[in-house]
Parts: C-alpha cells; sequence; structure tokens
C-alpha cells in the first residue's frame, strides 16, 4: 500500500497498492485499502486532509475493481501521457 501526499496540508493525497501474483483474487487489496482510508482520514484530519484520489490505467479492471468495491467512486477519465502513461486512466475518489 501507498499514501502520497504531495502537497502537505493539502486537501487530498493519492492511494495505490500491489498485491504479491499468487495472492490475487481474495480481497487483499481491498481490505487493506478500508483500512489505510480509514487511517488515513483519522490521523490527517486535523491536518486538512478530505479526499483520497486513486488512479489507474483504463485497462486495469482489477483495479478498477479495487476502487468500486472500496468506496472510490469513479470521477472522471484521464487522457494519456506518454511514455508513463501510453493509455487513458480513471480517477476515482474518497471523501473524508
Ligand atoms: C489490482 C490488485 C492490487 C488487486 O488486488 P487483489 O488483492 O487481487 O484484489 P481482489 O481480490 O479484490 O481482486 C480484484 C479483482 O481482480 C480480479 N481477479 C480475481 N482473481 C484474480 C487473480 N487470480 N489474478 C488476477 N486478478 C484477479 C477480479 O476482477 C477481481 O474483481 P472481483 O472481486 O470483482 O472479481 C492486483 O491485481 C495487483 O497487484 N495488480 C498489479 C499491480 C496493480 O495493477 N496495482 C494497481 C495500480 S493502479
Amino acid at each position: 500500500m501507498v499514501l502520497k501526499r504531495a502537497e502537505p496540508g493539502g486537501p487530498a493525497a493519492e492511494v495505490g497498492y500491489w498485491t504479491a501474483a499468487a495472492a490475487r483474487g481474495r480481497g487483499v487489496a481491498p481490505r487493506a485499502l478500508e483500512v489505510l482510508t480509514g487511517w488515513a482520514f483519522a490521523a490527517f484530519a486535523a491536518d486538512g486532509l478530505v479526499r483520497l484520489d486513486l488512479l489507474h490505467q483504463v485497462d486495469n479492471t482489477a483495479s478498477c475493481r479495487v476502487a468500486e468495491k472500496t468506496g472510490y467512486g469513479f470521477r472522471s477519465v484521464l487522457p494519456a501521457l506518454p511514455p508513463e502513461f501510453p493509455l487513458d486512466g480513471h480517477l476515482h475518489s474518497r471523501s473524508a
């Protein structure tokens, strides 16, 4: 799991996740993301954190499912940014 807050004191941070290939399909990522989400909003509430963003490439349906199952609603399509992001992406967010 990763939590990135590019702008200290800003309203938003970004979450990310990876699971070992052999452990996929058992709901590990959604459970871990739920714990990270609750901790982040509690730990940084006084510091102004009110939104967590989650980005994935459009072809990453597994990641999109993790977002949906963890209450990160779809917000918008992000245009591709080659070479790092050759395909469009999805932006999902969850509010405190
Ligand atoms: C995305 C990822 C973190 C999901 O983790 P997970 O612990 O497998 O999460 P879940 O068990 O909830 O599965 C999520 C979806 O993966 C798919 N899935 C199910 N079994 C799977 C398997 N054995 N292998 C791959 N994907 C599988 C399903 O679409 C599932 O959705 P569903 O519950 O609606 O069927 C994991 O696939 C991963 O690490 N992928 C590579 C890194 C990555 O893409 N990270 C996100 C970058 S934005």
